[in-house]
């Protein structure tokens, strides 16, 4: 595998970039335009964002005068908590595609499992929610469609009313929490794991054990990171507004991390954050 360009293929034979460029965190206006811009110039293909980000229309704008082919890129948003159920979402669906500027995208997310306000019907909600995805995936709007933050049992729950399986589970996943049981179920229900924050954001950079291994491989402690995810199959998806560090991260496949390295890495559980409770968030 040789480059941003090479692809996973989804169980429905969609193909995904193995690395994705985040935008969380990234605000609306100048710096998310000219961030994508960076990140497509520098030979991302596959850009990820939110309708909770707020920057859609500045990532749109950025894919735009890209003038990179539509059908060379990857695009995914989310669905919102507050825009839960079958009629809010196809609400929300239509103003993430009219933020964006596109007519399809290639991946639809329920962000959230159990947002706050649905807490005492989640499973009811996000059936009626998946319904509607469903819809827009038979009507060719989203190319895939899938999950976020959702744990084994929220899958499980949908899939009892659902005809068509998620497809990706995007994860906070990072050496500080590998959430392996549920990437582990992922992997038995062929759902592709995404590894939003694969930095930590940021807080795993300086850690010493990623700086000891970045100093052996000549990379930075960033590089390292994103290729520890890359080498267990997930896909990452890092998230930066500066172009050095955009270019940096997307350069990580010429080098290999070695079996020890990785285990060095994956012990690093707990030292900079975990995965948020899905079912206890205020959110
Ligand atoms: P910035 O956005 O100011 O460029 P994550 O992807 O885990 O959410 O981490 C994102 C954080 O890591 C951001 O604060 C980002 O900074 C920082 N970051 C991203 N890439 C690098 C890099 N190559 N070197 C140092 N910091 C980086």
């Amino acid at each position: 595998m040789a480059g941003l360009s090479d692809t996973f293929t989804l169980t429905n034979g969609v193909k995904i970039p193995v690395i994705g460029f985040g935008t969380w965190q990234t605000p609306d206006g100048d710096v998310a335009y000219n961030s994508v811009l960076s990140a497509l110039k520098a030979g991302y293909r596959h850009i990820d964002t939110a309708a909770y980000y707020g920057n859609e229309e500045s990532v749109g704008k950025a894919i735009k005068d890209s003038g990179i082919p539509r059908k060379e890129l990857f695009v995914t948003t989310k669905l919102w908590n507050d825009d839960h159920g079958y009629e809010k979402t196809k609400m929300a669906f239509g103003k993430s595609l009219d933020r964006l500027g596109l007519d399809y995208v290639d991946l639809y997310l329920i962000h959230w499992p159990n947002p706050k306000e649905f807490r005492s019907n989640w499973q009811k909600t996000n059936a009626e929610t998946w319904k509607a995805m469903e819809e827009f995936y038979r009507e060719g709007q989203a190319k895939a469609i899938g999950v976020s933050n959702f744990r084994a049992k929220h899958i499980d729950a949908l899939l009892e009313t659902a005809e068509i399986a998620p497809m990706v589970n995007q994860l906070f996943l990072n050496p500080s929490d590998m959430e392996t049981g549920i990437v582990d179920f992922n992997d038995d229900h062929d759902i592709l794991t995404e590894a939003y924050s694969p930095l930590g954001t940021g807080n795993l950079l300086k850690l010493q054990p990623v700086q000891e291994i970045a100093k052996k491989y000549n990379k930075s402690a960033a590089q390292i990171l994103i290729r520890w995810s890359f080498q267990h199959g997930f896909v990452p998806l890092p998230k930066s507004t500066h172009e050095e560090y955009i270019k940096q991260n997307g350069d990580i496949f010429d080098f290999e991390i070695d079996k020890s390295d990785m285990q060095t890495l994956d012990g690093l559980q707990g030292k900079a954050g975990l995965a948020i409770d899905p079912d206890t968030t205020d959110f």
